[in-house]
């Protein structure tokens, strides 16, 4: 197996089967770990990334058969904050320090594309020195251009699985890997910085839909990849099922990092979640971000995507002095900017056969 690490370390790509092999022994975990923090460290020193995370409505028209907020769970308080309630965040997170603010949201009606369009450009006026990251589920090209050209500049939707069948069995019928995946690519060629990610130990999935992961996260070269194991949710279809492994999440977090050196890869919440200790663990296993909390405290227990989750009491109002000091613990320190990709060119150049293979640019905008 170190064999195969090696491998994946020096070409940043592997087989299927070698991905399986890997990932279903789950072994030479320490080294993986070693190479991961040395890789990482090459590129970004001890630097963890913070992105404040605003969770401004869990009004969802989707479904999924794992998440807490989905349309059919009639226990959820439903809640949007009013731009002026996002706008306030900001300021607060600008405050203590954060230079990235990712609005994350369920697929809420109210927040047509002209009143995101407004928000983005209110939040980037008043912050012009900050990346803006939406997280807010699939939107037609044309409006992820439109959000592009208003001022956004990162986008997150996980692809969950890039296995079709294991997507059918997570979604009802309306949802399609296709369009999900298609996205992603709209989005990279749009010229955002791209994050996809998956949770790891949904139901159902399989060694190989992990190596089909790491196949189509290797296609597609996003900036940035979140990955967290699953948690039930009491008011979901899979509410009794099994939650994923804090030790495969984070083998599947060193692998990340082998596999694209420069990734932004985030230590989860759900990673904390399953494992007090969780945020700190994916970090020294190769993760270079945190995505503290900054929704006002009233509303955050009304985003559970999941059950458990951290961070949801008024002792969480500010979770970043909490981070912070849980990364300098283990070595490690917070910083404010907006955390860009690193280049990596002095890794990857002239293997671009391995990972090209769409015409889009690794980092930065494309300007039109
Ligand atoms: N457990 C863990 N992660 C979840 N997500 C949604 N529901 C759950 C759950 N029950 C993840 C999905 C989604 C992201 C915002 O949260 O991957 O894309
Ligand atoms: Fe939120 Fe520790 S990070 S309370």
């Amino acid at each position: 197996m170190r064999r195969l690490i090696d491998k994946l370390e020096r070409d940043h790509c592997l087989k299927k089967e070698e991905w399986m092999a890997l990932i279903a022994a789950e072994a030479e975990k320490e080294y993986l770990y070693e190479r991961a923090r040395a890789v990482s460290g090459q590129y970004y020193g001890n630097k963890v990334y913070t992105r404040g995370l605003i969770e401004f409505t869990n009004y969802c028209r989707n479904n999924c058969y794992y998440c807490g907020i989905r349309r059919d769970n009639a226990d959820v308080e439903r809640y949007r904050l009013s731009e002026e309630e996002i706008l306030s965040c900001c300021k607060e997170g600008y405050r203590l320090g954060f230079r990235t603010f990712v609005l994350q949201g369920g697929e809420d009606a109210y927040y047509t594309d002209d009143r995101l369009i407004h928000l983005i450009r209110a939040i980037k006026k008043a912050y012009g020195d900050c990346a803006l990251t939406l997280s807010i589920g699939e939107k037609s090209k044309e409006s992820c251009r439109k959000f592009f050209e208003a001022g956004a500049d990162r986008y997150l939707l996980r692809h969950e699985t890039a296995n079709k069948e294991h997507y059918r069995s997570l979604h009802p019928k309306e949802l399609s890997l296709e369009k999900r995946q298609e996205c992603l690519y709209n989005l990279k060629e749009i010229g955002f910085q791209t994050g996809c990610g998956f949770m790891v130990g949904s139901p159902g999935q399989t060694v190989e839909c992990l190596a089909e992961d790491m196949l189509f996260i290797t296609e597609l070269q996003p900036q940035m990849v979140g990955i967290g194991p699953f948690v039930p949710h009491h008011k979901t279809p899979f509410a009794s099922e099994a939650a994923g492994s804090v030790e495969r999440t984070l083998y599947l977090i060193g692998l990340l990092r082998l596999l694209k050196p420069n990734l932004l890869l985030p230590a989860t919440t759900a990673l904390g979640t399953m494992d007090e200790n969780g945020r700190e663990r994916g970090i020294l296993a190769g993760a270079n971000v945190v995505m503290p909390n900054l929704s006002p405290v009233g509303v955050r227990k009304k985003y559970a995507l999941y059950d458990n989750k951290i961070c949801t009491g008024d002792e969480a109002a500010e979770c970043r002095m909490c981070l912070s000091g849980r990364m300098e613990r283990i070595g490690y320190r917070l910083v404010t900017d907006r955390g860009d990709p690193a280049e990596n060119e002095c890794h990857l150049a002239g293997k671009k056969e391995n990972y090209v293979q769409r015409n889009v640019t690794e980092s930065g905008r494309v300007h039109q």
